[in-house]
């Protein structure tokens, strides 16, 4: 035999996602618990609303996401660095940012059903959940997490977990500009942690009160700014497309001026259009001098850039591509989700980039009775996984098994039958076409980095 039976075989007649807007989100919430993308965080104390963890896939999805990220912002520009801040940072920074006093969301109480709702999202004047029109006065709500810094829980103790990750590189501008004094324009780069107490959570992972951010600072001059901004406004959007997210799934909204957060003089958003509507992705801001002019003042500490040739010192300007690592995730989950029938089957592909797949390879024996088969199997998936994210499963036939690989995305499957132990070669199955090919086991680990772009990630 030279091709491993595959059922549905022919060309699939595909649906990209599969169902109705509607239960498409149920489809890939169900999909991620199931086969352990996403589970709700302390779930067997009846969950943490809004908290979710990732489990052994998902972790390697969100891994793929951050490092591709990480690639195309750090390692392949000239005028980008990393930094790595702490989550917990001096409370004076909060203050200097206008979190203290701006981040907040207004809440009313309905007076029929009593229960909490931001004024923002009250439409004609109604309770969203009872239709109620009687509400108390409103009031501000700080969204950040408070906690005491220390063993004696004081004033002076007090501090915040971080609601972004940008305020860690603007406390670090002088640090990292004096050791690796750039010239402008360039920027400072940072994955990490975030936390917001979020009045209004839901959607799956979409608003979560713990999440990731992936941010950049990028300085430039006041001049260039409104140029540089939409040189990122594209960049940022071009990432998405190039991580396999259809075109027509992504727009741009620009912030109207009522809109635009304390620091930012403009603001364009990269939406998805997720099953429950267009949503933002990631924000592009252009955060005038705002921030370093505010520490300076707070911390009677210089933070203007120093030009070594020109000599002219002055608050750069910033602008900020700031976009969720938990949002992302999903939109690459929600986009890469595929119902396909073929020959009255329907098998669910989840159609990932080579890059962001969780598992590139899965290797298969053909018959786990057979002791030469399935050494042979372990053998290429040891080899594999040397340089590539590799399983191997033999708890099923060989259809079944396939399916499974579909589901979760891998990216080719490597099966070994019993001719393989006379001619040396194996099987290997593409996910999306479900194309067949026999390959040399000698050249295996080459044509699968070749084919799925090994060098690019
Ligand atoms: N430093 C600017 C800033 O934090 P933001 O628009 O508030 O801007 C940036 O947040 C990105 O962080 C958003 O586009 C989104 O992807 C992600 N994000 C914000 N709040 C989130 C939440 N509650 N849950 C998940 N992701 C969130």
């Amino acid at each position: 035999m030279s091709k491993v039976a595959d059922s549905s075989s022919p060309a699939p007649s595909g649906i990209p996602h599969g169902g109705t807007e509607n239960n498409l989100m149920e489809k890939v919430v169900s999909l991620c618990k199931r086969r352990g993308f996403i589970f709700p965080s302390s779930e067997i104390y009846g969950g943490l609303g809004s908290a979710w963890d990732y489990g052994p896939l998902g972790i390697e999805l969100k891994m793929n996401v951050k490092a591709a990220w990480w690639k195309s912002i750090v390692h392949r520009r000239d005028d980008v660095v990393g930094l790595d801040a702490s989550i917990l940072m001096h409370s004076k920074t909060w203050e200097a940012s206008g979190h203290v006093h701006n981040f907040n969301d207004i809440l009313v109480d309905c007076r029929q059903c009593k229960h909490r709702v931001r004024v923002d999202h009250i439409k004609d004047g109604k309770c969203p959940s009872c239709g109620g029109k009687d509400f108390t006065e409103g009031r501000p709500f700080n969204l950040m997490f408070k906690t005491n810094y220390g063993a004696v829980e004081d004033g002076g103790s007090l501090t915040y977990l971080r609601p972004e990750t940008a305020q860690g590189i603007f406390v670090n501008f002088k640090n990292v500009f004096d050791v690796t004094r750039r010239r402008l324009p360039w920027g400072i780069a940072q994955i990490g942690k975030a936390f917001r107490n979020e009045v209004t959570t839901g959607n799956f992972t979409f608003r979560m009160r713990e999440f990731e951010q992936m941010e950049i600072e990028y300085f430039t001059t006041k001049d260039e700014a409104p140029a540089c901004h939409q040189e990122w406004i594209d960049d940022r959007l071009q990432w998405y497309i190039d991580l396999g997210i259809r075109k027509q799934n992504l727009q741009l909204r620009k912030h109207a001026d009522n809109e635009l957060a304390h620091y930012a003089a403009a603001c364009t958003d990269i939406e998805y259009h997720f099953p429950f509507g267009w949503s933002e992705l990631e924000g592009i801001a252009n955060r005038s001098d705002y921030d370093l002019r505010q520490h300076s003042q707070f911390s009677g500490v210089d933070l203007q850039y120093h030009d070594q040739i020109t000599g002219e010192k002055f608050y750069p300007h910033i602008i900020e591509p700031s976009g969720g690592v938990d949002r992302a995730a999903l939109a690459f989950l929600v986009d890469a989700y595929h119902e396909e029938t073929v020959k009255d089957q329907t098998r669910v592909v989840l159609k990932f980039s080579k890059q962001l797949a969780p598992i590139k390879v899965a290797v298969l024996p053909l018959l786990k009775k057979n002791n030469d088969i399935v050494a042979m199997a372990r053998r290429i998936k040891n080899d594999l996984q040397k340089e590539l994210v590799c399983v191997y499963d033999d708890t099923a036939a060989i259809g079944r098994l396939y399916r499974r690989q579909d589901e979760v995305g891998t990216f080719y499957c490597v099966t070994v039958d019993v001719q393989s132990l006379e001619d040396g070669q194996v099987t290997v199955r593409e996910r999306d076409t479900m194309r067949q090919e026999r390959i040399p086991v000698d050249n295996l680990r080459v044509y699968l980095k070749d084919h799925l772009d090994y060098a690019r990630y």
